[in-house]
């Protein structure tokens, strides 16, 4: 398999042969004992034809300056399978964080989303599964806390979530002063009692599955 835009290498299944990321700071962080890295983009892979079984793409094509380009290039060097990990928008909206406090916030995240309608076209005939949140992610992504809602109130755990961060602060802040407020007084607690019984949540996650 090879891993596009890999990062430090966090979801990087052991059988990855090769990890294809531009930004030579993530690859530093990836471990001495994963896949070796090329510092490329996606849109332009230097990686030969059908030089893999699989290729995988891991909450990074809203990166990408040209995802039509990317995604052939996956089919170009993956000789079986294509696998995305990525959100519908549409879904995520609905999650209460931005639909009762934040809408500045999904106002970011629908710019910034991939629609699964263009990646539907660009690979005909492709799966997509959803893929629910456990109630207790170790992940810091940004609905990893949907059970968790002082989570968000940590400046800690909000800079790593880039939707937040590309949101315009004034928004962000009279929102998360609502969120602080409705957690204090338990009025969060009341009106999302069906979520605390949930042990996972579809929030828009979502793997699309193609052949290559
Ligand atoms: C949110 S991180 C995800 C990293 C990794 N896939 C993971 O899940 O841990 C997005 C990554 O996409 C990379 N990226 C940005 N533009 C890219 C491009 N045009 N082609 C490939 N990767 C890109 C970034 O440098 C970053 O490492």
């Amino acid at each position: 398999m090879v891993n596009i835009g890999a990062g430090s290498g966090s979801y990087e299944p052991v059988v990855t042969v090769a990890a294809v990321e531009p930004s030579r700071v993530m690859i530093a962080q990836r471990p001495p004992s994963a896949a070796p890295a090329v510092q490329a983009i996606a849109e332009r892979l230097p990686l030969r034809d059908d030089c893999a079984d699989a290729a995988l793409a891991v909450l990074t094509l809203h990166h990408w300056s040209d995802v039509a380009a990317g995604v052939a290039e996956m089919r170009r060097v993956a000789r079986r399978r294509l696998v995305l990990f990525t959100w519908d928008a549409q879904a995520f909206a609905s999650f209460w964080l931005l639909s009762e406090y934040l809408p500045a916030a999904a106002e970011t995240d629908a710019a910034l989303a991939v629609p699964l309608a263009l990646l539907s076209e660009l690979l005909p005939g492709a799966e997509i599964r959803s893929v629910p949140v456990p109630h207790d992610c170790t992940d810091g992504f940004g609905a990893a806390y949907w059970r968790r809602p002082a989570a968000y109130l940590d400046p800690a755990v909000r800079a790593g979530m880039s939707m937040l961060a590309r949101t315009n602060p004034e928004s962000l802040w009279q929102g998360l002063g609502r969120l602080a407020e409705d957690v204090r007084t338990g009025r969060w607690q009341d009106s999302h009692g069906d979520l605390l019984g949930l042990d996972s949540l579809d929030i828009g996650y979502r793997l699309v599955i193609a052949s290559s």
